[in-house]
């Protein structure tokens, strides 16, 4: 079983490419029970983005509720789709798995397009096609350890779990939801809200209206609204553009 959490597609691809490879099934976190049951010898995955070197709040709240009846899996592994670099991922999962009953024997890294558009720039489709293009290595490559069952921590630019002393605190003061804003182009569709997964949205007269101080801040309400009419911070993110990855729907 392959779990993933993805908010643009980055990660849901790239828990579909595994589960192709090897017969196996993606399922989101979103919808997946915490209390799951393995067949004998099915190896474990989680596929996720990274959030300020960390793991998102939802991957990591997830983790910390499941439950794997009669753990036995051979395998289980962690692939996060990163931008810039992963983080403390690694070892923070394996902690938290490791409380849950679930050794986590892989850690593996795929560069991909940074849907922190607050920063990073995606309005040329053509560099995003190319970052999307470059992944495929990266994706392939992962695929191969996994066949080998290849152990330890082999994601890209790591850093230690200490930056959590970091960025724990950053990641809590982005988080608050009054950082968004909504232009007037927005028709009142209610996807936003439809499609938030903690709820911190609902419409009322015909506009969203954050009902929530913090949410899990993943920005797939600003990638996916029809008219590109939700924005965060300081104003960058309209002129960097939205990013939905091109092969497939989250
Ligand atoms: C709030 C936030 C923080 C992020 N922080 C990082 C980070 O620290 N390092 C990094 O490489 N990418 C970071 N990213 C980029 C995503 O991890 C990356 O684009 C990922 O592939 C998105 O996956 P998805 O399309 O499955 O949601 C961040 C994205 C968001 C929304
Ligand atoms: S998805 Fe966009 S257009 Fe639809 S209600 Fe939300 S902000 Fe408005
Ligand atoms: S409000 Fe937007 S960024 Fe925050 S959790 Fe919901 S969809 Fe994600």
């Amino acid at each position: 079983m392959i779990l993933y959490f993805s908010a643009t597609g980055n990660s849901k691809y790239v828990a579909e490419r595994i589960a192709a490879a090897f017969d196996d099934t993606a399922v989101s976190i979103e919808k997946a029970d915490t209390e799951i049951t393995l067949s004998e010898n099915e190896m474990l995955g989680f596929v996720t983005p990274v959030n300020w070197w960390e793991l998102p709040i939802l991957t990591r709240e997830y983790m910390q509720r499941l439950t794997v009846k009669n753990y036995h899996a051979p395998y289980a592994y962690i692939v996060t789709t990163y931008g810039t670099t992963p983080g403390c991922t690694f070892a923070d999962a394996k902690r938290i798995l490791k409380a849950r009953g679930v050794q986590l024997n892989a850690g593996f890294s795929i560069k991909m397009p940074d849907n922190w558009t607050p920063i990073f720039d995606l309005s040329e489709p053509q560099k995003v096609r190319q970052q999307n293009d470059e992944a495929e290595k990266y994706i392939d490559a992962v695929l191969e350890n996994i066949r080998d069952k290849k152990t330890g921590n082999l994601m890209q630019h790591k850093k230690p779990i200490a930056v959590k002393i970091f960025t724990d605190p950053f990641l809590n003061s982005e988080r608050k939801t009054k950082n968004f804003y909504v232009e007037d182009t927005c028709i009142g569709c209610g996807l936003c809200a439809k499609r938030c997964p903690v709820q911190a949205i609902e419409i009322k007269n015909k506009k969203p209206v954050w009902v929530k101080n913090q949410c899990a801040l993943c920005l797939r309400c600003l990638h996916h609204c029809p008219k590109f009419a939700i924005q965060y911070g300081n104003g960058k993110t309209r002129q960097h553009g939205q990013y939905r990855n091109p092969h497939t729907k989250v």
